[in-house]
């Protein structure tokens, strides 16, 4: 790994920032086109957070396709897993999968009703997604086995939700948490967790897909060892 990339000194210099700058927004233009493949439209567009203030949610940024890339290299969905997007925003994670064809049921949940119609709207031609609009403490997490969440939550939010699942899950399942690096080490040798993968990541394809380096980590949750 080029270990100077992730050094502040590094991506803190002025011409190192328009480079940076420039790249993201290649990256987007590439997630841009991709989406119009599998959805017919662009789910680039960020849509700010209505409940920031209440509810701890975050905005509707769409995870980069490459970071995808990563952070499900080795994973193997099989037709019985059920997988849910934990705060879907417009769906980039589902359009992913569609694409890797991975033959889970998938499922979004996503509490801004304006962005879970934009993601409802372009799912509506697969059968195997579903999109619920609702807020993700409201619902039944018995139904799923495999969890993804790009970071939907402040951190005491965060904290709350992993509260809500030790306590109601009664099978174990799979944790990919994205942008993990403010909250993510909550888990870090707590009863039942168990991390599989941490990376730090940056740059793909040669370019740099966000504005500083970003983390993400992979967890199994068993509520029997709890
Ligand atoms: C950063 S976006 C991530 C979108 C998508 N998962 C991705 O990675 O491309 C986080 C989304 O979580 C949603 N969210 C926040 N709190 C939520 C809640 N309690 N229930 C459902 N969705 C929530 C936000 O509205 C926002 O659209």
């Amino acid at each position: 790994m080029l270990k100077f990339l992730y050094k502040k000194k590094f991506y803190s210099q002025f011409l190192i920032r328009k480079f940076i700058s420039l790249s993201v927004r290649i990256s987007n233009m590439f997630d841009g086109m991709k989406d119009r493949k599998i959805c017919g439209c662009s789910l680039v567009k960020y849509v700010p957070s209505l409940y920031r203030e209440t509810m701890g949610a975050t905005g509707s940024q769409s995870t980069c396709y490459w970071t995808l890339d990563r952070i499900f290299k080795d994973s193997v969905f099989e037709s019985t897993d059920s997988f849910i997007d934990v705060g879907c925003g417009k769906g980039r994670v589902l359009a992913y999968m569609l694409k890797k064809h991975y033959p889970c049921a998938m499922t979004g949940i996503e509490l801004n009703a304006e962005v879970a119609d934009f993601a409802k709207k372009w799912a509506s031609k697969y059968d195997n997604v579903n999109i619920i609009c609702g807020n993700a403490f409201e619902l039944d997490f018995n139904d799923y086995n495999i969890l993804f969440m790009g970071r939907p939550f402040e951190p005491e939010m965060f904290y709350k939700f992993i509260a809500k699942l030790e306590s109601e899950l009664k099978h174990p399942i799979k944790l990919y948490y994205w942008v993990d690096q403010q909250s993510g080490n909550y888990l870090n040798d707590r009863k039942g967790w168990e991390k599989l993968r941490r990376e730090k990541i940056f740059i793909s394809h040669g370019l740099f897909m966000f504005h500083n380096p970003q983390r993400y980590s992979i967890w199994t949750f068993s509520p029997y060892e709890k």
